[in-house]
Formats: structure tokens, sequence, C-alpha cells
């Protein structure tokens, strides 16, 4: 019998160590990471560099490399199926990205990018360079590893195609070197929206955190978040990303951390009011969140140090590789 060799595709995906996690990274990354674990070769990366782009203490960033790590693991990403790895512990990635600065990247691509406008704001003289050249960074994480797939959340993808536009044009311009990446997202959660403001994403960086539901938040200080979430005028429970904004996130939370769809929710609360609703999400987001915790404080920092260590060890041969190719075509070997 002829044997079928099946080449799984690589997906690439990280988050920064900045901010507490919260249940949009959850609902919109990492959950669909973990199933994405059985078909593709996956690499997720902590991605320290990243975080730099702001200013970070150094302590907190130390322990917080651990954090995600940690996070990770208890989501139900698995070190034997996946690579986990420290960005910042393989020097390929920042090698890259500078060439990709010189070669592919243009002013006026970055010009365009809306996080960067977002979180420069009215300080754009006055940021660093890095947090204006980090989707370049992002390309080189993405690139080094053909990388096919890279499921992010809904603000991500803007950066991914960008990854896609310098690749070609280092491919136009040097032969095939890169493969050309494709964001994945989800069809639901793949934005998750502040609680007190429903027009807001859900952000870790927040400065006002009763707009976000951490990991790793109090149970008892969850539960109050989701009674205090802001609702709409009306009093069905309904989802209508027009009228009912507020409530159309409530019922997104609930069915991703539940086990009921939309639809369903929708028809079981005909009749019932936003106060019931409520209590009864609260009470999804706590057993959620107990469950995750429970799984996370059973991790040890031992453990996590040992795996982003296999990780970078297995990571640093495939990137090398690809470096190698790049330096020759470029002209400095
Ligand atoms: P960040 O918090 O920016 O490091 O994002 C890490 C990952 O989580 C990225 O894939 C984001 O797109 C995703 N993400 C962040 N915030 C949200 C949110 N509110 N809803 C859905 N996905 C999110
Ligand atoms: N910029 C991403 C974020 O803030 C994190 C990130 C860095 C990333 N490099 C990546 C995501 C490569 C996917 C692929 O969410």
């Amino acid at each position: 019998m002829e044997k079928k060799i099946e080449i799984k595709k690589t997906i690439f995906s990280g988050i920064q160590p900045s901010g507490n996690l919260n249940i949009g990274n959850y609902i919109g990354a990492i959950s669909q990471w973990v199933k994405m674990q059985e078909k593709y070769n996956c690499i997720f990366s902590i991605v320290d560099y990243h975080a730099i782009t702001v200013k970070q203490s150094p302590e907190e960033l130390r322990r917080r490399i651990i954090e995600v790590v940690k996070i990770y693991l208890a989501a139900g990403i698995d070190p034997n199926k996946s690579i986990i790895f420290q960005q910042s512990a393989v020097a390929a990635h920042t090698e890259l990205a500078w060439i990709l600065n010189c070669y592919g990247a243009r002013i006026a691509d970055l010009n365009k990018m809306t996080q960067f406008k977002d979180k420069a704001g009215e300080n754009q003289e006055s940021v660093s360079v890095g947090l204006y050249d980090y989707p370049v960074l992002m390309a080189a994480d993405i690139l080094l590893y053909n990388t096919e797939i890279v499921p992010v959340g809904e603000d991500q993808k803007q950066h991914v195609e960008l990854a896609r536009d310098i690749a070609k044009r280092f491919n136009n311009e040097f032969g095939e070197t890169f493969l050309i990446p494709q964001a994945v997202i989800k069809q639901e959660g793949a934005r998750i929206m502040s609680l007190l403001d429903p027009k807001k994403k859900m952000s870790k960086s927040d400065s006002n955190q009763n707009n976000c539901i951490g990991l790793l938040d109090d149970i008892e200080v969850a539960r109050k978040k989701i009674m205090r979430a802001v609702t709409d005028s009306g009093s069905e429970i309904e989802y209508d990303l027009e009228d009912k904004p507020a409530l159309s996130n409530l019922l997104t939370i609930y069915a991703q951390l539940g086990t009921r769809e939309i639809p369903r929710l929708v028809k079981d609360y005909r009749g019932k009011g936003y106060g019931d609703f409520k209590k009864d999400l609260a009470d999804v987001v706590v057993k959620f969140l107990t469950d995750f915790q429970k799984k996370y404080n059973k991790i040890s920092d031992d453990k996590v140090i040992k795996i982003l260590e296999a990780g970078r060890k297995k990571v640093e041969k495939l990137a090398s590789a690809k470096m190698e190719k790049v330096r020759q075509v470029i002209g400095v070997r």
C-alpha cells in the first residue's frame, strides 16, 4: 500500500507579556490555537521584544514572561504537540527584522498602521521608534518559520497583511525566500469588547481594568465586573450589533465560555431580564476562571523554564537555516 506522507502546515502566533491577559486574548486567540494543535505544526511565542516597544518594568516583565507561558499551558497548549518559546531567546527575530526594515518594509506602509496611530495617539513624535517598527518585527516572527497560517484576533489582521506585502516584495527582488502567510480570524469572538464601553476593544493595556475580565482575576472581583457591565436600552436579550452592542458582546462571551450557542441563549432568555442574564453569565465566567486558575496554579516556574528551553532549541534550528538563506540572497555571505 502506498504510504501517504502528510505535510503539516505551520502556524505561528504570539502574545506580548504586558498587562493582564484577559478573556479577549483567550477567546480571540488562545482558544483557537488549542484546537489547531492536532492539525498543524504550531509555534507559539511570548513576544517580549514587542512588549518593550512601550515602557516595561524589568521585574514585572520577567514575571509576566513566565505568567504567559503558564496561561498557554493552562488553556491547553500542549508542549508535546506545540513549540512554546520566548522571542528574545532567538536572535534571528531581530536580525531578520533589520533586514526586512531595509528590504521590504516601507514608511508609507507603516504610516497606515491603525494600531500605531491608536497607541501613539497625540504623541506620535515622542513614542519609541520600536513602537512604529513593531509590525516589521512581527513580520520577521512570522516569515522565519515558513508560516502559512497566523491565528490572531481581528486587531492583528492589518499587521499580517503587511507581513504578506513585505514577503512578496522581498521574494520579487531576491527570488522565492519566504512563504506568504495568511491570517486566520475566528468568526465569533475575534473582537471582545470592553465591559464598560462596547465601542472599545477589551484590552490588556487598558488603564481601567474594570473594562476587562483578567484570566487571573480574583473570582469575586470578576463576578462583580460582569454584574456592573453596561447594558443597552430596552429589556430583551437580543444579539444585534447595531442596536444592542453591549448585550451582543455579553452574549458572545457567554457562548464562548459556556456550552450554549448564541441563538440558543437568546431563545432561553426570552421573557427574562438583563439581571437574570447577567447573574447566569457571571456564573459561567466564574466557573471558567475557577477551572482555568486551578490548572494555572499547578504549573511550576521550573516546568516553564524547561519548556522554554526545549522550545528555544527547536526553533533555533529552523531559524538559523532560514537566516543562512536570507544572508546569502542579500549578499552578506
Ligand atoms: P495583545 O493583547 O495585543 O498582545 O493580543 C494578543 C492576541 O489576543 C492577539 O491575537 C489579539 O488579536 C488577541 N486579542 C487581544 N484583545 C482581544 C479582544 N478584545 N478580542 C479578541 N481578541 C483579542
Ligand atoms: N502583535 C501581536 C499582538 O499584539 C503579537 C505578535 C507578535 C504576533 N508577533 C506575532 C502575533 C506574530 C502573531 C504572529 O497581538
